[in-house]
Parts: C-alpha cells; structure tokens; sequence
C-alpha cells in the first residue's frame, strides 16, 4: 500500500509522503508552469536529491501530506504546515497540485480544508498563514473559499521575468474555520 487515509474528504484524501514517489515529485518540480506559483522555480531539483529532502521530512517528523485522488489512488500533489509553533500555535501553510489535469476540479479546495482541519483540530494550531504570489488569482480565490482572509502584502517581493509582484498574506483562526472531517470522526460512537 503506498498511501494511507490520514484525512479524508470527498474527492481526495491526505495521506502521509512516500520517498518511492521522488521521480514524480522532481517532475512537477521542474514544471515551470507549476513553480511559477511557488518559491522553488529556481532549484535544481533531480530524483536522488527529491528523494533525500522527502527522507529528510519523514526522518524530521514534518507536517507534510501527499493529495490523493480518492477514485484512483492516485498522487496528485502535495500539502504541508511548516514553521509550526507550538508555542504560538502558529503556522504556515505550503500546497501544490502537480497533476495539471485536476487543476480547477475542485481538489484544491478541498486538500485546503482538510490540512485545516488537521492543523486546527489535531495540532490545535490558532493562526496558520499562507503567503500567494498576487498574479496566483487561482490561489487566492482557493484560499477565500477556505476561509483566509487577506491581512496585507509584502510589495514587489517577487521578481520574476523582468517584473515585480506583491507577495499577498493571508491568514486564518481557528475561530473562522468549521471543520470537514475530524469532529465527523469525533461524533462516531
Ligand atoms: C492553487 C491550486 C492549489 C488550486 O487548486 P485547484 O484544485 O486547481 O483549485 P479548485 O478547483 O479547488 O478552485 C479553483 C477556484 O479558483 C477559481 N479560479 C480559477 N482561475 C481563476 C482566476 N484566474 N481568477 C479568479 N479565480 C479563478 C475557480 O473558479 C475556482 O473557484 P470556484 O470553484 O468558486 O469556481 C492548484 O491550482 C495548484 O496547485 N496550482 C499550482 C501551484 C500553486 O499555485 N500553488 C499555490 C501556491 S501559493
């Protein structure tokens, strides 16, 4: 079995990362039209050196999922919360869909949600924060419907083919958010 189902919506569920998939992952990695959106476009990323940072997780107990279409089975991205602090009950919030063919399906939205549900009613995180690029209008609409809200940008912080974008902040309580799947699993006897 390569995935297990940690958190489980509708479409996909999250599932702990599996080192065997470092080919797919260098793949998408390398995939300008996937990195544009995140802070790693100018890595250079192969499977051994894939492999070692996702031992490197695993091995550092770090919150990171892989998206997993429910249907299939199979690895469709990726999710995380890094920079937890347990102490401020904070965190920050990282995700990509590498297969291109389920953008815009729904499954962002949902892999969102359900590392909500995960940071906020099993890590009993407060405030978690995700950072988007201002031309990712995709995300921010993904993240909206989430429940984060903008709280400010940090202005001309990406420069990128000869011009400058603002880095958009948005953030969100665990007030602000119902959860999807673990008071569901609470409330069964
Ligand atoms: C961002 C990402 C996670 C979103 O996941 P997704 O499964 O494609 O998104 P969903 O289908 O759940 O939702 C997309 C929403 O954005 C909206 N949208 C799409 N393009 C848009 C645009 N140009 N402007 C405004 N809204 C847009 C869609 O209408 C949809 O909202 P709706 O369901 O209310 O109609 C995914 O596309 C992805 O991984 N992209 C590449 C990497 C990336 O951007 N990561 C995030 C870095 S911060």
């Amino acid at each position: 079995m390569k995935y297990f189902k940690k958190i489980i919506g509708e479409f996909c569920y999250l599932s702990p990362i599996n080192p065997d998939d470092a080919s797919q992952y260098a793949e998408w990695l390398n995939d300008l039209e996937i990195t544009k959106f995140l802070a790693i476009s100018h890595h250079q990323l192969n499977i051994m050196r894939e492999r070692a940072i996702l031992e490197e997780m695993i091995k550092n107990n770090s919150q990171i999922f892989g998206i997993v279409d429910k249907k299939t089975d199979k690895l469709i991205g990726n999710c995380s919360l890094f920079d937890v602090n347990h102490r401020s009950r904070k965190a920050e919030l990282g995700i990509f869909i590498g297969a291109k063919d389920y953008w815009n399906k729904g499954y962002g939205t949902e892999a969102v949600k359900l590392i909500l549900d995960y940071g906020f009613n099993i890590l009993n995180l407060q405030n978690i924060i995700i950072k988007v690029y201002e031309f990712n209008k995709r995300a921010i609409a993904v993240y909206q419907k989430a429940g984060f809200r903008i709280i400010g940008s940090r202005r001309e912080s990406k420069i990128f083919s000869g011009k400058k974008y603002d880095e958009i902040y948005m953030d969100i309580l665990a007030t602000e958010f119902e959860s999807v799947y673990v008071q569901k699993v609470m409330n069964r006897e």
